[in-house]
């Protein structure tokens, strides 16, 4: 199907791991090497690797939208010269970035480079909430400072992202507001996703669906009085929250499909399903990517239907929600998204 031997691969979206190190420790971080308690090993910032991966990665496959990510990319030094690579490679670049080590040469480097977006998260209108879910004191100030010089060069340049949780749900309104106020209008909206260091933090995150229908109708009307469209990228089981009751909003799809998904490939070359689900298919450095890819469509791992749902109408839009949670949950794709056990234990 994928012609490993010859052709290269093309695919959509890939999210690229430059670096496993951070300067914050947010408290919802899904990074799933941050799931299995306080003592796990990061290596610092390792620009040979990352390139040598990079430069793997676009000799073998044509991407179309490459999201540099992390850990926290601005680690990384040279990065300019990482995205210039892609770039050469005909990528089109967003920068996921916490937004505190940004500089004002790196925003005018990666104007002239072509950045197409750069991805800050601003957890809040309230620098107390943002730093406490950060976990670093002055967070807000650095993000919000350096999300405000990106939007004055262009405001469609920045994308804010809000994640929400119960550490920051009362101030939707307000943090929506000043993200109008700041120029935006395309926003990030993602619920708060369990996985890595958010699994240790779960009851002072995760909003039951009740309290995730009324947050998303309100992030919708919002929206609509700021004339906003919000992407929401963290997908959700439709028996939680219905795409069809948020005008204003557009939700992500978990999909098997290569070119829609996003295959996620860190700096050591080790391959994922998505940036949330932390097993590793294989290594580009010791076989094709094309090869992995192949093998993991062979072994029937992604189709298989939890048996909750087999019987649900809504299987082919939903198809469980995220599935890459109930691996950091449940240790394994076969279970539907942990969120639906909320209600669950709601109702007991
Ligand atoms: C893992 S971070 C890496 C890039 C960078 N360090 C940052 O925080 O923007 C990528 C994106 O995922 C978001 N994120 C992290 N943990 C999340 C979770 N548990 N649920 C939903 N989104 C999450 C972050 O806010 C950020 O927008
Ligand atoms: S979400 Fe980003 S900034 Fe926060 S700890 Fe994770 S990698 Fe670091
Ligand atoms: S497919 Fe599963 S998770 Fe999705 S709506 Fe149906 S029962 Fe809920």
């Amino acid at each position: 199907m994928f012609g490993w031997r010859r052709d290269k691969l093309k695919l959509g979206f890939v999210v690229f791991e430059l670096t496993d190190a951070c300067n914050q420790a947010c408290k919802f971080c899904y990074n799933h090497f941050k799931g299995n308690g306080d003592d796990y090993p990061i290596e610092a910032p390792n620009y040979r690797l990352a390139c040598r991966t990079l430069k793997r990665l676009l000799r073998e496959a044509e991407v179309g939208s490459l999201s540099m990510s992390g850990g926290e990319p601005m680690l990384m030094p040279k990065i300019h010269e990482l995205i210039l690579r892609a770039r050469f490679a005909g990528c089109s670049v967003n920068m996921l970035t916490n937004g505190t080590l940004l500089t004002v040469h790196d925003i005018a480097i990666f104007r002239d480079i072509g950045v197409n977006t750069l991805q800050i998260p601003i957890l809040a209108d309230d620098s107390a909430i943002h730093d406490s879910m950060t976990q670093l004191c002055g967070s807000w100030r650095r993000a919000t400072n350096n999300a405000r010089r990106v939007a004055a060069i262009e405001p469609r340049w920045l994308t804010p992202v809000l994640i929400l949780s119960r550490m920051n749900v009362e101030r939707i309104e307000p943090t929506l507001d000043m993200y109008a106020e700041m120029g935006c209008r395309h926003i990030m909206v993602n619920r708060f996703n369990i996985g890595g260091q958010g699994k240790r933090n779960a009851e002072r995150l995760m909003l039951t669906p009740d309290e995730l229908r009324d947050a998303f109708r309100r992030v919708d009307a919002k929206a609509g009085e700021h004339g906003m469209s919000v992407h929401s990228g963290v997908c959700t089981p439709h028996c939680v929250l219905n795409p069809k009751e948020y005008r204003n909003i557009l939700f992500t799809r978990c999909t098997t499909d290569i070119m829609s998904r996003p295959l996620t490939v860190n700096y050591r070359g080790d391959v994922r399903f998505c940036n949330h689900s932390p097993r590793v298919l294989g290594n580009i450095h010791k076989e094709p990517l094309a090869k992995i890819l192949a093998r993991c469509d062979e072994t029937g791992y992604f189709a298989t239907v939890p048996e909750k749902c087999n019987a649900c109408q809504l299987w082919e839009s939903c198809k469980g929600g995220c599935r890459a949670a109930a691996e950091q949950v449940y240790g394994t794709f076969t279970r539907r998204d942990p969120v639906i056990d909320m209600e669950i234990k709601r109702h007991k």
